[in-house]
């Protein structure tokens, strides 16, 4: 048993403030997925009804998850370690216990990768805001061939990939210079600055949109309240349907940013006495009023009032925020500020979320390999280049896709059940929940001990097995994907199974260092 971890608590880098501290977290969790991915996957299974298994979700996985993240990642911290390796180790002393961890930096590696790219669109939109760039096209086609030829995906009005490249390497090194500068100055800054602008911008959108009324009045049926009726209404037959429920499930922990890495790590900055119980449950509200709320209350209603629900029910989570809303943009008094305004939200819920999510990565490099912050940041920005460039040159052959599927959508659960597990019956229910308490500003319900003993790992095992009998095996096998792009589909497969072995070899590495 020479590789365990010491139980010899160290000193740790800390959050400045309690208040920087949970602006940051919020930061993390509040991105991308909210004010995108939430509105789509919503309006997608149901509407209102999806709404359903989202807040049953939440309750019985998504805030007790998120309770034990936090007290994971402060007892890790405690001991020196921001990451799952290090943290399954303290909760299973087994020589195992540190592999289960190696998703943990796998996740964050390759989800910050195409996320940061994705990030980086929105940078560049807030930018052909401003220039009027798209001002002028007036249907879905011709900005759905916008948005295409500026990916290098179609012929169009940009001729390269060259724009998308400069903006994706401004919001490359943006992220890697917030994260270089450390966890005061860089991170904590960040998220002082972006999380009031960023609730801020999004109120007034949404009173924008919600305002809109009827802009067409031959159509009288496309208006804002027509969205949200679109977004509310529920039809419950489609809680018959296993995907919504999957579908639900997914959003939560990605809205979250649970079984990812993150929480555990920002936590780990924590000092012993931090209380995260209270805390814990204010991201989670913050968050939840940004996706239900904001999410909710801008782009659709904006959307349906221009172009009705026929034209809005087809498209997906792209088509909303870059084709449909820079549309309804150009139709509005000083368009380019609402447009600039909209992108710049996105841009900034993205950055917060992005450094969040690469902090793994660096922490390990860190803790684990006593490498200096600032060397740990510039070794994971050049070797999370390379794969990047694949994202950004093979993305019209569902690159970025089969990445977000294995990682964004399967792995977090994953990873969030072997949490589970071995915060409920290995480390030990009681024991786990005396560590959630310590310095703890309110008591967590008696009910959560059984629900994160029993009810969580029960419903992610359900989950996982519903899943794998509904699609799994037509993704596993590539069923459905056009001949041409296989190769790179198997191409991102090849990516993450190499990150795996890399992972798994540094922390093999790590240990045997220690010993
Ligand atoms: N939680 C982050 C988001 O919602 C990853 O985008």
């Amino acid at each position: 048993m020479a590789s365990i971890v010491s139980y010899m608590p160290v000193p740790r880098e800390t959050w400045a403030t309690k208040f920087g501290m949970i602006l940051a977290t919020a930061g993390a969790a509040i991105g991308l997925g909210n004010l995108l991915r939430f509105p789509v996957q919503a309006s997608q299974h149901g509407g209102g009804a999806f709404m359903i298994p989202y807040f049953l979700f939440l309750t019985i996985m998504g805030i007790p998850m998120m309770w034990l993240e936090w007290t994971i990642g402060r007892l890790g911290g405690r001991y020196g370690h921001g990451t799952t390796p290090g943290i399954f180790e303290i909760l299973w002393p087994h020589p195992i216990a540190k592999y289960l961890g190696v998703l943990g930096l796998i996740i964050p590696l390759i989800l910050g990768i195409y996320y940061l790219y994705v990030c980086s669109w929105t940078l560049a939109f807030a930018f052909f805001s401003l220039t009027k760039a798209y001002f002028g096209l007036n249907d879905l086609e011709s900005m759905s061939n916008f948005l295409r030829s500026f990916q290098g995906i179609e012929k169009g009005p940009f001729s390269s990939i060259w724009t998308a490249y400069l903006f994706f390497l401004i919001t490359f090194f943006a992220n890697f210079i917030i994260l270089y500068r450390g966890l005061g100055k860089g991170i904590e800054r960040l998220s002082r600055l972006a999380m009031p602008t960023l609730f801020f911008i999004a109120i007034v959108l949404m009173i924008r949109a919600l305002t809109l009324g009827t802009p067409d009045p031959s159509h009288p049926e496309r208006n804002a309240l027509a969205g949200l009726g679109f977004l509310w209404n529920p039809n419950f037959s489609q809680l018959k349907d296993a995907s919504t429920w999957l579908a639900a499930a997914g959003q939560i922990f990605f809205t979250l940013s649970l079984g990812l890495g993150t929480i555990q790590c920002y936590a780990s900055y924590l000092r012993e006495k931090d209380d995260i119980v209270l805390s814990g449950l204010t991201v989670t509200s913050l968050n939840e009023i940004a996706e239900v709320i904001f999410g909710g209350s801008i782009a659709i209603p904006a959307a349906v009032a221009f172009f009705g629900i026929a034209q809005i029910s087809k498209g997906g989570a792209f088509d909303l925020a870059f084709l449909s809303t820079p549309l309804v943009l150009t139709h509005l008094p000083l368009g380019q500020i609402w447009g600039f305004l909209w992108f710049f939200l996105l841009f900034f819920a993205g950055l917060t979320s992005s450094v969040s999510i690469i902090q793994p990565c660096v922490a390990f490099l860190i803790d684990e390999l006593n490498i200096p912050w600032k060397r740990a940041v510039v070794m994971i920005a050049i070797f999370s280049f390379l794969p990047t460039q694949m994202v950004i040159f093979f993305l019209k052959h569902g690159f970025l896709d089969e990445l977000d599927f294995w990682i964004g959508t399967m792995s977090l659960p994953i990873l969030g059940t072997i949490e589970v597990i071995l915060f409920g019956w290995v480390y030990g229910i009681d024991k786990g929940f005396s560590e959630m308490h310590k310095g703890a500003w309110i008591k967590v319900p008696n009910i959560y001990r059984f629900v994160l003993k029993y009810i969580t790992p029960t419903c992610l095992i359900v989950i996982f097995f519903v899943w794998l009998l509904q699609d799994g095996i037509d993704v596993l096998l590539l069923r459905g994907i056009p001949a041409c792009d296989r190769p790179y589909r198997l191409l991102a497969r090849g990516l993450i199974l190499f990150s795996l072995l890399l992972a798994g070899w540094l922390i093999h590495l790590a240990w045997r260092k220690r010993k």
